[in-house]
């Protein structure tokens, strides 16, 4: 059974343990600086799998000796924004959080992909990878498959259809500024601009990019955990059954999309390697002025980490 480590027990790690454990991909290790919350948690969720009749096992621990050998090491460890925050502002928290966790990983680890899911999303990517030094196909940050799923979310809830007959993608850095991709977007394969007015489409479009603020301001104490547990394990799902299954994840990037040496989120190919290839689709000339904005705004946030550990 593949060996897949949480760290963090909150919202998202914890709700991302269990539904791997629910769907019987691997055995979990749940870690978190607060002793008793990942050990409660645990057992929990141990309880639950004779309901389930799921042979999967789950330790709650504070210690990295437990963690050791992981197949993907999945970092949530940090703070979560309030109502009025943007996720930029917790950049230097979490960067300190993020290289602490990482430099355990290492040595605990050091065969592991990593699935960064701490936000701001794209520096703690580029963090994790400069200070664990593994190959960049092995490190992975989880956004884009959430800005997906709000997208369609919303499309399927104004045209009143499945969200299965919705095909989108959302591009760039994980904030204000990410790329919904217009241009792809097809409801039962029919393209969206012939679907909805561009007022309507303008208005699902700022939704999506306000999305993670949507569920702030109505949990005032913490943000979203479900859809992004949910796609956290979509990627652990890809990785484990290595299902070669494009999917929108922050890749590092050179030449691809003219990124130039960033982690940004881009369509990729997940497998048992990790990020096995990056599809570089066409953007329309509105879409390609959108991704410079967010390549500018994630290389902004890049910089400003990286002056924090001069
Ligand atoms: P939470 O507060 O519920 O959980 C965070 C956990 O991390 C806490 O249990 C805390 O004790 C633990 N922690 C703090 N420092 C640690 C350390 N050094 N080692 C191990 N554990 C440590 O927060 P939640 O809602 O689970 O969110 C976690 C992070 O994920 C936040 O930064 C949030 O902004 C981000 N996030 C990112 C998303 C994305 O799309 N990339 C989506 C949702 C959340
Ligand atoms: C979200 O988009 C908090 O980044 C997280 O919900």
């Amino acid at each position: 059974m593949p060996k897949v480590t949480i760290l963090g027990a909150g919202n998202v790690g914890a709700t991302a343990a269990h539904l791997i454990l629910l769907k019987g991909l691997a055995d979990v290790v749940l870690l978190d600086i607060v002793p008793g919350i990942p050990r409660g948690k645990a057992l929990d969720m141990l309880e639950s799998m004779p309901v389930e009749g799921k042979n999967v096992s789950v330790k709650g621990t504070d210690s990295y000796a437990d963690t050791a050998d992981s197949d993907i090491v999945i970092i949530t460890a940090g703070l979560p924004r309030k109502p009025g925050m943007s996720r930029d502002e917790l950049l230097e928290k979490n960067a300190a959080i993020m290289k602490g966790c990482v430099e355990q990983v290492k040595v605990t680890s050091p065969k592991a992909i990593l699935i960064i899911v701490s936000n701001p999303l794209d520096a703690m990517v580029s963090v994790a990878s400069e200070v664990s030094g593994f190959p960049k196909r092995r490190i992975l940050g989880m956004a884009g498959i959430l800005d997906t799923a709000r997208f369609k979310t919303f499309i399927a809830e104004t045209l009143e259809v499945s969200v299965n007959q919705i095909d989108a993608l959302v591009l760039g850095g994980h904030g204000d500024d990410m790329v919904p991709l217009i241009s792809k977007t097809t409801v039962a394969g029919k393209p969206i601009i012939q679907c909805l007015s561009p007022e309507e489409i303008g208005r699902l479009v700022q939704r999506t990019r306000q999305g993670g603020m949507e569920i702030v301001n109505h949990l005032k104490t913490g943000s979203a955990y479900y859809a992004p547990a949910s796609s956290v394990v979509a990627m652990v799902d890809a990785i484990l059954r290595d299902k070669k299954q494009l999917l929108p994840v922050a890749a590092y990037c050179d030449k691809e999309f003219g990124v130039g040496g960033y982690f940004i989120g881009v369509p990729a190919v997940i497998g048992a390697a990790g990020v096995e290839d990056i599809i570089e689709v066409s953007l329309s000339e509105e879409e390609q002025q959108q991704f410079e904005k967010t390549k500018e705004h994630v290389r902004e946030l890049v910089r400003k980490v990286r002056s924090l550990s001069r």
